[in-house]
């Protein structure tokens, strides 16, 4: 799967926390229900390779990772079926990692420094973290005048409340975030909320022409 395919068939990537594989099928079958095809599952737990293994079963739904910061753990998501690797910064080894593995590399990037490190990588797409925190839509213009061509997956404050403004800005490939996949409502196991939140996401995003 290139990244483009990736970020066109899901405007919305939700960020999963899980502590277990069984709640990370819960989840993962919940997002599908409601629309959403992707699940980044976070390196925050342990439990997120054996989680990325199970969801990769589940029919419909593209498995990749998050919160990645070293190669040890690109290997032991790729090895659990993960097919991106979002970071939460720029490392050139966790991306020279996942360009080895031959699966999408998406590390965060918010400011011209970075940017010029992802570009010298090959990357033409960086995920936008914490966006909210980091001057929002705003910031992503004045970059983006800078970086013609380069596209962002803000992720961080991003909720169904600014959804379409993010998804209205064209450099914006996708927008990711949690609120979905709220800790509470994973905890709860809350499967038909989840599955109400993907839908209200993925309504929002086909109204934005997503
Ligand atoms: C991330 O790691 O991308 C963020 O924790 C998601 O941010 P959010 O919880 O504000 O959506």
């Amino acid at each position: 799967m290139s990244l483009q395919d990736l970020l066109s068939a899901n405007p919305v990537v939700p960020v999963v926390v899980v502590d277990s594989a069984q709640e990370g099928v819960g989840v993962g079958r919940a997002l599908v229900a409601g629309g959403i095809t992707t699940a980044e599952v976070t390196f925050r737990t342990a439990a997120a390779a054996d989680a990325i293994r199970a969801m990769s079963e589940i029919e419909g739904l593209t498995v990749g990772a998050g919160t990645v910061v070293n190669p040890a753990q690109v290997e032991a998501a790729v090895a659990a079926g993960a097919q991106y690797i979002v970071s939460p910064g720029l490392s050139a080894e966790v991306v020279r990692a996942t360009q080895e593995a031959g699966v999408i590399s998406l590390p965060a990037c918010t400011d011209g420094s970075w940017i010029m490190a992802a570009l010298a990588l090959g990357l033409d797409t960086v995920k936008f973290f914490p966006a909210e925190a980091s001057g929002g839509i705003a910031t992503i213009k004045a970059l983006s005048a800078a970086f013609p061509g380069l596209r962002f997956m803000p992720t961080g404050g991003v909720s169904a409340a600014n959804l379409a403004d993010y998804l209205s800005v064209p450099v914006v490939a996708a927008c990711g975030g949690s609120w979905m996949v709220k800790k509470d409502l994973v905890k709860a196991g809350a499967w038909e909320e989840i599955t109400r939140l993907s839908a209200e996401a993925v309504a929002i995003a086909k109204e934005c022409g997503r």
